[in-house]
């Protein structure tokens, strides 16, 4: 059965990524990944704030520390700058280890929202052997006095600036919260980007009604999610020549194979393999094997996009349609309400 499929530009054994997760962190999780199926990884992200706190940390330290005794601050700086290992050497180290022990593409990932030290970082994650680079744009639109546009706008600056310092390919994670996701995937296709991963998600921050303060928590998502992207990718396949990578609510082989009947090139899984761990990964493959060799189907190129917008009898299902579809068909259970 041929599940190669092509993603980023690069052909991958089959659909599998597994998305930016603590399982990059440890070389066995990531070796165990790799021998489960997995036909590329991406890592963790590295985050901007991490950074930018480590600098003014590092300045405030070896600068700007007075400690009031002549002989106690010559023990200081000088030795402690040599040994001292930030997030982004950290992460460099990680990405050799990874590249030297497994065979499948790396993917580095950066999470941020300014344009600021992320082309100087992304240079160093090329040269460090990184395949392609992931960027993650954790951005919430809080100000009123800023317009749909000029969101975008930060997107789209920080890929064209991006794209002209780096050869390998970029992915842009995205959250569904744009006015027109179409428009802003071609956008993006514009400037430059390979890839897109269909939906970042976003937590949203909780009350605790006793302490009267907010909490963050991580609810993991299900199934039911997945169906968003899923709707996303079938309009976009055919439409763009972007990598269409399904990211939130893939947990089982079934919710997979949805993804890659609606158009996706890639599909990948987080909370399923953090629950499972990564040998699961190997039983999702199977169950998509097994569902392409019970339709009498032989490759991975006869499913994708079979129920996209463009395949399906009635393209309005995938919009407004459904709305009215699903509304009409809810009843009320008996005895609910009288
Ligand atoms: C514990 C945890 C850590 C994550 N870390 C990152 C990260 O560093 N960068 C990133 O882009 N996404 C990160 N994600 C998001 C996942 O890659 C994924 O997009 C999201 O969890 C939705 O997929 P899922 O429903 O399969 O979990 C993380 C998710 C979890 C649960």
């Amino acid at each position: 059965m041929d599940l190669t499929t092509k993603y980023l530009g690069i052909t991958i054994k089959n659909p599998l990524v597994p998305s930016a997760s603590p399982l990059s962190r440890s070389l066995d999780a990531a070796r165990a990944l790799e021998d489960a199926g997995a036909a590329a990884l991406i890592l963790s992200s590295l985050f901007e704030e991490a950074l930018v706190a480590e600098e003014e940390t590092l300045v405030r330290f070896l600068y700007h520390q007075d400690t009031g005794f002549g002989e106690a601050e010559s023990f200081l700086p000088a030795q402690e700058q040599e040994d001292f290992m930030s997030s982004l050497d950290r992460y460099l180290e990680q990405l050799v280890a990874l590249k030297q022990a497994l065979d499948i593409p790396i993917i580095a990932s950066l999470n941020g929202i300014t344009p600021g030290g992320w082309i100087r970082n992304a240079r160093v994650l090329e040269e460090a052997g990184a395949d392609a680079l992931e960027l993650n744009v954790y951005y919430v639109a809080a100000d009123p006095s800023q317009s749909g546009a000029e969101v975008e706008k930060r997107y789209l600056t920080l890929l064209r600036d991006l794209k002209q310092h780096i050869a390998i390919p970029v992915n842009m994670k995205l959250s569904p919260s744009f006015s027109s996701i179409s428009h802003m995937v071609k956008q993006l296709e514009g400037a430059g980007a390979d890839g897109v991963a269909l939906f970042n998600r976003f937590y949203q921050p909780d009350i605790n009604i006793d302490s009267m303060r907010l909490v963050s928590s991580l609810s993991p998502s299900n199934s039911t999610d997945a169906l968003l992207a899923m709707r996303w990718i079938a309009i976009l396949y055919g439409r763009t020549q972007l990598s269409l990578g399904a990211t939130g609510g893939i947990h089982t082989a079934e919710d997979a194979t949805k993804l890659l009947l609606a158009g996706a090139d890639v599909v990948h899984l987080c909370s399923a393999l953090l629950t499972h761990g990564p040998a699961y990964l190997g039983k999702v493959l199977q169950g998509i094997e097994s569902w392409i060799e019970e339709q009498g189907l032989e490759s991975l190129e006869q499913v994708r996009g079979r129920v996209s917008q463009c395949s399906v009898a009635d393209p309005a299902e995938f919009e407004r349609a459904n709305y009215i579809k699903v509304l009409d068909s809810y009843s009320v259970s008996p005895g609910a309400w009288v």
